[in-house]
């Protein structure tokens, strides 16, 4: 099994960061924030650099919608 890095608010500053260290360790990533474009643009960039998979969840972590997307998510990626 591949090693996965679940990174919440990572489409910017610190989060993105955090991803971009995981994905030049070949570490694959998964992307969470509200942004659709924010993530794609963050996706893009990591793809560019890095044969790591990236993931993306579109989920507002405020609202209880917004874990439940990401649980089913792991779930269904399990
Ligand atoms: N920058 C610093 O020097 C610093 C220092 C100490 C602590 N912090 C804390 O560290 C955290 C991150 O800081 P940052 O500067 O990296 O912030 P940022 O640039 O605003 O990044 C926030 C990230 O979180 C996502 N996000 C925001 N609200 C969200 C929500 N409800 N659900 C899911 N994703 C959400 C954003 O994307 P979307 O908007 O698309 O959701 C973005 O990807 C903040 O809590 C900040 O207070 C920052």
């Amino acid at each position: 099994m591949n090693e996965v890095a679940l990174i919440t608010g990572a489409s910017g500053g610190i989060g993105y960061q955090i991803a971009l260290l995981f994905a030049k360790s070949n570490i694959d990533v998964v992307l969470v924030a509200r942004s659709p474009e924010k993530l794609q643009r963050a996706e893009a960039s990591l793809t560019s650099i890095s044969s790591a998979r990236v993931f993306t969840v579109v989920a507002d972590l405020s609202s209880r919608e917004g874990i439940g997307t990401l649980l089913n998510f792991i779930n269904e990626h399990q």
